[in-house]
């Protein structure tokens, strides 16, 4: 999927136009929806349309909010029945962007698996006005390619998305964005005695990765890097203390959306050139009931030297974070944020609606993520982080225990993994928003590439 500027005048397709009171239409617009624009400003609907033989007309109200707009392109891509048609987007430059961002993210579908041709097509081309200016074109195609690579990751199943796999994916950007990748193998992850790590990978036949990004641009504005880390569970079966429920491993392909977002947003940041240098981190794995797979009860000494008590080992995303979060310190970072499809209870306080964030970095830091979130609708509410929830993380016989009480699962989750955090933290659970069943607006299906948007959007305005 590209977004260009129309080039000569087309006269097949679906042609949108958003009113902006100048009472300019693109040539060939059909004169009964200019005739109708000014009934159509006044009433309550947002979309009028009429169709030719060839082409569709679509115009649109102005004045709307950005996440109308949005959902507005979103209507717009499902209307669209010849996917090789070109769909032309003209009109009020304010609101366009938006507009175009709901097409072309509601334009994404996965079509990898599909042996028939007819299932594989998709729309290819949004043409813009071409007074939209360079820098919000290139923007616009940055956005769309990195939560399209996000939502790819996330739909690629585990028989093709392994550990080394999802890392080869990642050494892939470096050719396409100003990044640097390292990628640990399995032996290099021993010798650092990353232990949480190394023990859920027990179970798998496939081995364990540890993922490095870097993205340092010349003029980054932050002495210290923030480093990012996304769980990179790429099927999580809950290993012996296996998922209960009928349905509930159905989707654990999506347990490295956290991956996903992390990767997701280097590469958009890079991509745009934002000036703060940021670095990546993802432990990966599967997480299976093998024969050599840990075992509730266990006790595992972590990369920082502390020792958890294993009781569930269905909660093997912190034991990998812990990990993870633990080598940031090696960087010395000005603030840490993960990302982790971490727990049902997230999903179940919030829904799909939004990632549940929690830490103990300033304040100021939760207010510019939470206006991101608001801004690019990949939004974020923030939870209480009180040690009250840690006192349930702790063991008779170790350090910590990986699973706290039955109630705020996500909090005490958290909590956990600040124990490993040596810098200012902020924890993203985004099992809610990261996943979706069915197609809601320009969020498709599957994989939805969330936390891309909101962190970098939060990077861009980094003080
Ligand atoms: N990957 C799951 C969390 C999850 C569940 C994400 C549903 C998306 C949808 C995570 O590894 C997990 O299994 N968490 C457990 C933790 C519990 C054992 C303490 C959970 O939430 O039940
Ligand atoms: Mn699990
Ligand atoms: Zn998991």
């Amino acid at each position: 999927m590209i977004i260009k500027y129309i080039s000569a005048d087309a006269e097949k397709g679906t042609f949108v136009h958003i009113l902006d009171g100048t009472n300019q239409f693109p040539a060939n617009f059909p004169k009964e929806l200019i005739d109708a624009s000014a009934d159509f400003e006044k009433g309550s609907k947002n979309q009028l349309q009429t169709a030719s033989l060839h082409a569709t007309y679509i115009l649109v109200k102005s004045g709307l909010d950005a996440e109308l707009y949005r959902k507005e392109g979103a209507k717009i891509a499902s209307k669209i029945e010849d996917l090789e048609q070109k769909v032309c987007v003209t009109g009020n430059l304010s609101s366009l962007p938006f507009l175009v961002e709901g097409l072309a993210l509601a334009s994404y579908k996965f079509t990898k698996y599909f042996t028939d041709e007819k299932k594989r097509k998709a729309i290819q081309e949004i043409l813009v006005d071409s007074k939209l200016s360079e820098n919000q074109l290139s923007e616009l195609n940055a956005t769309i390619k990195a939560v399209f690579w996000a939502r790819d990751m996330v739909n690629e199943p585990v028989s093709y998305l392994t550990a080394e796999k999802l890392s080869d994916e990642i050494k892939n950007l470096e050719k396409q964005a100003k990044l640097s990748v390292s990628v640990l193998g399995k032996a290099q992850i021993e010798a650092l005695k990353m232990g949480g790590l190394l023990a859920v990978n027990k179970g798998s036949i496939d081995p364990p990765t540890f993922t490095i990004v870097e993205y340092k641009p010349e003029n980054a504005k932050n002495k210290k890097p923030i480093v990012l880390v996304g769980k990179g569970v790429v099927y999580d079966t809950g290993g012996l203390s296996l998922k209960p429920t009928a349905g509930s491993m159905d989707v654990m392909k999506s347990d490295m959306g956290g991956a996903a977002a992390v990767i997701g947003a280097i590469y958009l940041a890079a991509m745009q050139e934002i000036d703060v240098h940021v670095i990546a981190l993802v432990p990966a794995t599967d997480n299976r009931p093998g024969l050599n797979a840990y075992a509730p009860g266990d006790v595992i000494t972590m990369y920082d030297g502390t020792t958890v008590e294993v009781l569930n080992t269905d909660a093997e995303g912190r034991m990998i974070l812990a990990d993870a979060l633990a080598y940031s310190k090696k960087y010395d970072p000005e603030l840490v944020i993960d990302a982790a499809t971490l727990t049902g209870a997230a999903l179940r306080a919030i829904g799909h609606h939004a990632a549940i964030v929690m830490g103990n970095a300033d304040q100021s830091k939760f207010d510019a993520l939470v206006e991101a979130g608001n801004t690019t609708f990949d939004r974020v509410v923030q939870f209480p982080f009180w040690d009250e929830y840690y006192d349930e993380m702790k063991s008779k016989i170790a350090d910590l225990k990986n699973i706290g009480g039955p109630n705020a699962g996500m909090i005490s989750a958290g909590k956990f993994l600040e124990h490993f955090v040596k810098a200012p933290y902020i924890h993203m659970d985004i099992a809610g928003p990261a996943w979706l069943d069915a197609t809601s607006t320009y969020h498709t299906a599957g994989g939805t590439g969330a936390g891309v948007r909101v962190l970098v959007e939060f990077l861009k305005n980094y003080k």
